[in-house]
């Protein structure tokens, strides 16, 4: 079983990003997931190119890019021109999914599709054996530090069915309300990688918060 730790910069702090960066590289996370928003698509702005560049030159863990923005074919090259490890692009952003995961694996990249908490597994019939990566979102996307979405469990057991059914290899990630109190059971369930903002950024001990998550 996988058990990626994916941390979320969107709870680091922006005023000294250089020490929580180095925090991550020290620890036992696998990836930094970085969480894009346009304030079209969600109801917040984060961050942008300027950011991810700085933050490539001393991360040095993969770099998983959620976007959470309208038309993101707009910007599929300046993503792996950026050095980004995989692309995470909305279903619901998408008009032409299959195009746009094609460009991106193209591009080198890890292609991953993300699904709003109302947006049910079935919709990815027809692409889930193209893709890298499902990211299940366990929160409505826009803002870190939300409650958790019970439902998410059982998407994550109709995801693996289809997993199976499709013979695909696709990686389930989920995001948004993570923590000690259900990160075991979402391993347990089938989660592949667990996204986590505030639990590991406001936390006493980030570095053994990461270990814990890890061996949950
Ligand atoms: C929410 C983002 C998440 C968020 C997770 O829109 O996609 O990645 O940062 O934050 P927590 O772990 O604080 O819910
Ligand atoms: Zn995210």
């Amino acid at each position: 079983m996988n058990r990626i730790i994916a941390p979320s910069l969107l709870s680091a702090d922006f005023g000294n990003l250089q020490k929580d960066i180095e925090m991550i590289n020290q620890s036992e996370a696998d990836w930094l997931h970085l969480d894009v928003m346009d304030g079209v698509f969600v109801p917040n702005i984060s961050f942008g190119f300027p950011v991810i560049k700085a933050v490539k030159e001393i991360c040095t863990k993969k770099l998983d890019a959620h976007l959470m923005i309208v038309e993101p074919d707009k910007y599929i090259e300046r993503f792996a021109d950026a050095g980004v490890y995989s692309l995470n692009v909305h279903f619901e952003a998408c008009v032409h999914l299959h195009r746009t995961i094609q460009r991106i694996k193209k591009l080198g990249m890890k292609a991953a599709v993300t699904l709003n908490p109302h947006t049910p597994v079935s919709v990815l019939t027809d692409i889930v054996q193209d893709v890298d990566m499902v990211l299940l979102m366990s929160v409505n996307p826009g803002f870190g530090g939300q409650a958790f979405i019970e439902n998410t469990y059982s998407k994550i057991t109709d995801l693996k069915e289809l997993i199976a059914k499709k013979d695909s290899k696709a990686l389930i990630q989920i995001d948004g309300g993570v923590n000690n109190t259900n990160a075991k059971k979402l391993f347990e369930v089938g989660a592949d990688s667990l996204v986590a903002g505030h639990y590991v950024f406001h936390s006493k001990d980030p570095l053994a918060t990461i270990a814990d998550l890890k061996k949950m």
